[in-house]
């Protein structure tokens, strides 16, 4: 590609849309005229040492800062690491390199990957994306939790009877057959966004809001949870589905995919948090593909009232009258809150209704996509949305024993048409640890 040929691919889907304040073309054009197209091999120190004397000339002896964002094959970040910190840092300014998941395949890849890593670049220059925390209601939900006076005192296994993570997609993986094949859902959605945005809910109260304040406090919780055992989990896959005429092609028709594949689309798993506040509150995950949804959402169901004056008004049905707290991430971010109400009126009618704190209705100006806010956050040095070592190092035990024995057991997962809500044995993963799904009960869209 030429320089020429590059800005205009990114012009195509560039905008001022964060900030129009003023003069949006000016400031386009003034940015693409900084983008320059420069070709090498990932593991050749020539390569970087010419990309080094490009950057220096265009640098024309200011300070400068270096970037480097690896969204390539995992298995090229070491090389690049290497070529990008020994040939081409920044001599008067910082050096910082992105870097995407998958880091690793199991505990002991994703240790070897730090370790190598660590040879080229100190802690604070790795960013460690997981996307996930980047997106707005994930920011928020530590803002929520602590400073507001009314959630804190009921986040704990007193108040809150279960906690469910749920992801779904409405596409396959269609394209990325190869990539998902080697990962399947449990390591490419639950082991980092969902387990994450775990964390964040689960943590204690940091001392600060500085990146290793935080940080420390998500792998205390990390730490304190019960590695996943085969009865915690079940897996499934996507299969084909005709309707109307149209058909969806299953998970292994996708020609990159091998025909007798295991590789889970769909898991739901239920962890546990051996600590005080947490001690026996089931936290359900779902996560799949091909499903009927696109949506990414945190319920938290409480307790029943105990002696309940109406519980004649609600049946035998106590769970549909208990208090939840809806925290949708997407799509159409909104946070939520199911209470009891009485329908107006003479005689004494309850109804379930919503404080509903939805974001469009409230917010006019557009959501920044996470990708935007991280990479500001990796120029502006702030570790606090990105994963520490030690992270992973406490996030992998959790998964790695159990993802052997499904690999090595070659454990079939239960399949679903797609388009459907998935395997019904998510229903009787919940239903052991006496949880019901609450996003089957509405359309909440
Ligand atoms: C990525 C996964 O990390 O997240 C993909 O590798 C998934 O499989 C994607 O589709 C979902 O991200 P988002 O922001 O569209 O929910």
């Amino acid at each position: 590609m030429t320089d020429e040929e590059l800005r205009n691919l990114i012009s195509q889907t560039l905008t001022c849309r964060i900030d129009q304040r003023e003069n949006c073309n000016e400031k386009m054009t003034k940015f693409l005229k900084r983008c320059f197209y420069h070709s090498g091999q990932y593991n050749n120190v020539d390569d970087f040492l010419k990309l080094d004397s490009k950057l220096i000339k265009e640098e024309e002896g200011r300070l400068s800062n270096r970037l480097f964002y690896l969204s390539i094959p995992p298995n090229l970040f070491v090389d690049v690491a290497k070529c990008a910190s020994t040939k081409a840092s920044s001599k008067t300014g910082w050096t910082r390199v992105i870097v995407e998941k998958p880091f690793g395949r199991d505990l002991e890849s994703s240790k070897q990957l730090s370790t190598s890593l660590k040879q080229y670049l100190t802690e604070d220059q790795i960013f460690r994306i997981d996307h996930y925390l980047g997106k707005e209601i994930v920011e928020n939900l530590i803002v929520l939790r602590f400073s507001n006076l009314v959630f804190e005192p009921l986040w704990s296994r007193n108040y809150i009877r279960n906690v469910q993570f749920i992801f779904s997609e409405d596409f396959g993986t269609e394209g990325r057959g190869g990539y998902f094949d080697n990962y399947g859902i449990i390591r490419d959605i639950m082991q980092n966004h969902l387990l994450q945005t775990l964390a964040l809910f689960a943590m204690e109260t940091p001392i600060s809001l500085d990146a290793e304040d935080i940080r420390n406090e998500k792998v205390k919780v990390l730490r304190s949870m019960r590695p996943l055992q085969l009865e915690d989990v079940i897996v499934g896959q996507y299969k084909g589905f005709s309707k109307d005429g149209k058909t969806y092609q299953g998970y292994t028709d996708d020609p990159t995919v091998p025909k007798d594949s295991i590789t889970p689309t769909f898991a739901a798993a239920a962890l546990f948090i051996n600590n005080a506040r947490w001690d026996g509150v089931p936290f359900l995950m779902k996560a799949g593909k091909a499903l009927n949804k696109r949506r990414a959402e945190i319920r938290v169901q409480f307790r029943h009232v105990p002696g309940n004056l109406y519980k004649r008004s609600f049946g035998t049905d106590l769970d549909k009258a208990t208090n939840e707290l809806v925290l949708r991430i997407q799509p159409n971010e909104a946070i939520y809150l199911k209470i009891n109400n009485k329908v107006p009126g003479l005689g004494m009618r309850l109804d379930r209704s919503d404080l509903n704190l939805l974001y469009k209705a409230k917010y006019r100006k557009e959501i920044p996509d996470a990708y935007e806010r991280l990479l500001l956050d990796a120029i502006g040095g702030e570790q606090r949305l990105f994963i520490r070592s030690d992270e992973l190092d406490a996030a992998w035990p959790l998964f790695t024993p159990l993802l052997k024995e499904l690999e090595e057991k070659r454990i079939s997962p239960e399949l679903y048409p797609y388009g459907s809500r998935g395997p019904v044995g998510a229903h009787y993963l919940a239903a052991k640890h006496n949880v019901r799904w609450g996003d089957l009960n509405e359309d909440d869209s």
